[in-house]
Order: structure tokens, then sequence, then C-alpha cells
């Protein structure tokens, strides 16, 4: 628990902007209790469903690895959209008409409950409402927006072609869609944890939910020597511990963010969106007085590509296209890509009932975190949702989407198993640069070794306790992430991203 004002940390090295809006205030003391709902996680789905549960009525304790916000919900851009990743021609081919009517009815609910939240509770966390533009700059891409336009028609979101977008970017054809938003992640978060605590929540922050043990309809855990109990358990995680079918129908992508400061002033009033692969969007936000133009994109793969080329290929996008003065913050985040399009929330598959989760909500974690907080606030009450049958976690996945589910599961089967074998011999201890990170063998052992800036070696082994597959160095944020299911861990082998929740192990070298 924190009693002092803080800056709030975050899963990396990168400094994000939202990150110097954290205070930490006490929650009270632990003791042996039995709660109705213990939530794992303190991000936006976490501390939603908290304060739901908690206002009404029920008795809530969230535990984080971590800190609040310290996750996804630190390093998000923060969109508020009511459109999707998956966008709704996609959903409509996959899950039918009334599917994909579900899925626009579920991402705008949870941003109207983003909206209301901030207007009951009166939170100061810089919310605007913009105007939102998707572009096309091929013939392929035009093709691609008159299907996002035709799936946004069909269910009910008014979208406009326009002939002028706010941008410097060459284009063959715009979509104008009003209604989107954005806000501070992180002063609304720390508004949402402050309305639990007024409510009566309790927090334990820096604390491990491990050796879940159920016995009936009760779960119960040890947290410093006391033991605590709930009838309902919400891994608000991501990805919730052990080898389950999520870590199989969900891929982990990283996210890379600019945020840079403009010698013309010339920012756009909007949010806006590219068709590319990897896709660019752009916002302006005021951070401590500043107006500051954030560039976002160029994702891939947890654990695959080169961090620092994704950030200088974005930092090359947006000099190419705007009169950059400085580069005044570059940060990454981490979410999951579901192999269906829709995410997974509800019960957990093979474990004990009233374990619950949310996960899969791709690039969309504003809105699907809100509402999956809703969803589940309703199943742990036992009140029924309209949206638990489409986003069930044990749906019988549509045919079209099995190409995606065999590809997933090929890629973290090849990481398994190549990686081992793919270790350059030349690799060696005395080339690694200060301030990297590689895995290298040495005295015939595999190690991932970090060399600081100082020269101090850390080493540690390769193999993610999640499953067994091998670590790559992150080199911007200075972490060892997995490319199988987006475990990460610090320098010194300490988990800072689930699915794992044992350390990498520390091996001595001489
Ligand atoms: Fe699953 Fe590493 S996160 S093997």
């Amino acid at each position: 628990m924190r009693t002092t004002k803080e800056e709030t940390k975050r899963d990396g090295l990168l400094e994000s902007p939202w990150q110097q809006a954290g205070n930490g205030v006490s929650s009270g003391v632990l003791t042996d209790q039995v709660y109705d709902c213990l939530i794992v996680g303190a991000g936006i789905t976490g501390l939603t469903a908290g304060l739901i549960l908690q206002q009404a009525g029920k008795r809530v304790i969230i535990a984080d690895l971590r800190t609040v916000g310290f996750g996804t919900t630190g390093g998000t851009s923060a969109h508020i959209n009511n459109f999707a990743d998956t966008t709704y021609a996609e959903a409509e081919s996959a899950f039918g008409e009334k599917g994909a009517q579900l899925f626009a009815d579920a991402i705008q609910e949870g941003a109207a409950l983003i909206k209301t939240n901030v207007d009951r509770l009166g939170i100061d966390c810089d919310y605007e409402y913009k105007t939102g533009y998707i572009y096309a700059e091929t013939d392929q891409e035009v093709k691609q927006l008159d299907d996002i336009y035709q799936g946004m028609l069909k269910v009910g979101i008014p979208a406009v072609y326009n002939e002028e977008a706010p941008i410097p970017v060459p284009f063959k054809k715009v979509l104008e869609i009003t209604g989107q938003a954005q806000f501070h992640p992180i002063k609304y978060l720390m508004a949402l944890r402050d309305a639990f605590f007024k409510a009566g929540g309790m927090l334990s922050e820096n604390t491990l939910i491990d050796k879940l043990e159920s016995e009936g309809n009760i779960h119960s855990v040890l947290i410093n020597d006391k033991r605590i109990s709930a009838k309902r358990v919400i891994y608000a995680t991501h990805m919730p511990p052990g080898i389950n079918v999520f870590s199989f129908r969900c891929a982990p992508y990283r996210s890379y963010v600019l945020a840079v400061k403009l010698k013309d002033d010339k920012y756009p009033d909007a949010v806006v969106y590219d068709l590319q692969e990897p896709y660019h969007y752009v916002r302006t936000h005021v951070i401590n007085g500043e107006p500051l133009l954030l560039v976002g994109g160029n994702d891939h793969k947890t654990g695959h590509d080169d961090p620092a080329k994704a950030f200088s290929d974005l930092e090359e996008y947006t000099r190419k296209f705007y009169n950059v003065s400085s580069v005044k913050y570059r940060w990454s985040s981490q979410y999951y890509v579901p192999a269906d399009g829709f995410p997974y929330i509800g019960q957990i598959p093979f474990m004990a009932d009233g374990i619950l989760t949310a996960t899969g909500f791709n690039g969309n974690g504003m809105m699907l975190g809100t509402i999956s907080a809703k969803i589940l606030a309703d199943q742990a009450i036992g009140v029924a949702n309209r949206y638990s049958e489409i986003f069930s976690t044990s749906r019988i996945k549509p045919i079209d989407g099995f190409t995606e589910f065999v590809k997933e599961n090929a890629d973290v089967a090849y990481h398994l198993v190549a990686d081992r074998f793919g270790i350059p011999e030349t690799d060696s201890l005395e080339r690694l640069v200060p301030g990297t990170g590689k895995v290298l063998e040495y005295d015939g052992k595999k190690l991932a070794v970090y060399r600081d800036e100082q020269g101090n070696i850390q080493a540690l082994s390769p193999v993610c306790t999640h499953a067994g597959c091998i670590v790559n160095f992150n080199t911007s944020e200075k972490t060892w992430d997995c490319p199988c299911h987006g475990g990460r861990y610090n320098t010194d082998g300490s988990v800072i991203t689930g699915p794992p929740t044992k350390a990498l192990q520390q091996i001595q070298i001489n």
C-alpha cells in the first residue's frame, strides 16, 4: 500500500505522459476476511468492476502485483471510440448481424459508462469529445474503408464521407465519425480508485495472488499471512495465470506512442486513423499546459520485432508529415488480440465456478475494459447481462476464425522449439554493449544476460516460467519479453506482466 504522493509506476523503463498524475493513498489494513469479490488487477477493468460491486453493497478487495495503473491502462493512448479494431463488417462475417450489433452496443455502452463516471463523480480527467477520421491512401484501403462504412451504417453508427480531414497526409477517401472522445487515463483511474475507497473498498498493491485454493464456493489465498477469502474472483490482468485456453486464443502485441511538440502549432483538433499495415493514429493532448501531438501505431507481436526500430520508424513517419520541434515522450504498451475478434469475458474454463476473467480487448481496452467490468460485475452478482453469451469464454468459434487460431498456435509452437536452437554462436558476453541484453551461450549454457550502463552483468535463465518459451530483450523498455503469451520480466528477472507468476531464475556467472 502507498501512503505518500508519488509518480505512478509503469511496466517499462520509458515514461508515459500520464504517470505524473499518480498519487498514493492508504486503503486500510488487511485482516482475515471473507469478501464478496477478490479482483486481481488494478487497471481500468479491475477498478471499474470494483467500484460497481462496492457501490452495489458488495464487499470487494482489489489486489495488484504492482500499483494502480501499472499495466496497460498506464500506457494506453486513451482513445474512446464507437468503433473498434475488429470492424463491424468483420464482426458480422464472423458472428452474424446480431453479433455485430451486440458488439457495437457493447463498445458504445463501454464508452458511455466512462462518460457517466466522469460526470457522476465529477472527474477532472481532460475528457473531451472529438471528431474522428479514418482515411484511405490506396485503392485497396478505399475498399476497406467502404466495408468499414457499410458495417457502421448497419449497426447504426452515423458516419459520413468527407472531402477534407485535419491531416497533412495525402489521402483518397476519408470517413468522418462524430462523437469520439479522449481522456487522461491515470487521472480517471485514480478518481475511480478514490471513489472505490469512499464506498468502502479495499486495495492491496504490490501483492501477488498465487496458489488460489477453492473449496465449495469459496476461493482463498494467503496475502502477507492473512487468509483472504472471496465468493467470486475476477482476474482483470489481461491474461489469467497458468496455461489455459486464453494462452492459445489471444496473441500479445506491443504498440508504440510518441508525444511530440510541433514548431508550427498545427495540432489536429480530432482523432485520426489511417488504414496502413502497421497502422498509425494521431491526436492532441495538453500535458502540463503544453499541447502535444500523440502519434501511435507500428504495433507488432510482443518479443518478435525490434522495439527500437518500431520507435525510429514511428519517429521517421511523424517527421515526414509534421514539423516536429522535439519528442517529449516515447513509450510502448501491450494489448491482446483475440483469435476471432471478440473479447472473452466470463468464467475461466476448467477452473472452479465463480473464477472469472476478461481478456482479448485488442487496441480498444478503454471501452472493452469498462464494459467487461459491468458484465463481470453482473455475473458476480448473478444478474443477467445481454452480452454474456456473445463474449462467452467457452463460445464455439465461427469457422472462418480458425485460420487465425491455427496461426497463433503454430507461432507459439515455433517459439517453444525453434528459439532453443536459434542462438548465434558468435554472441559473447564480452561483446554485450552496456544498456543492452541478449540471449547467448556462456560456458555451454543458454543465458539471458543484461549489462547495465555501469557494466554490471545480470544473468538469468532465458526460459519463461509460464510455459517454457525463450524470452527476448526489449531494448527500449529494458525488459525481457516472451514471444509466446506476452509474459514480461525486469532485468532482475522479476515478473512485470503475467501470465507468468514466477521470476526468471537468476544465474551466477564469474
Ligand atoms: Fe507463456 Fe512465456 S508467457 S511461455
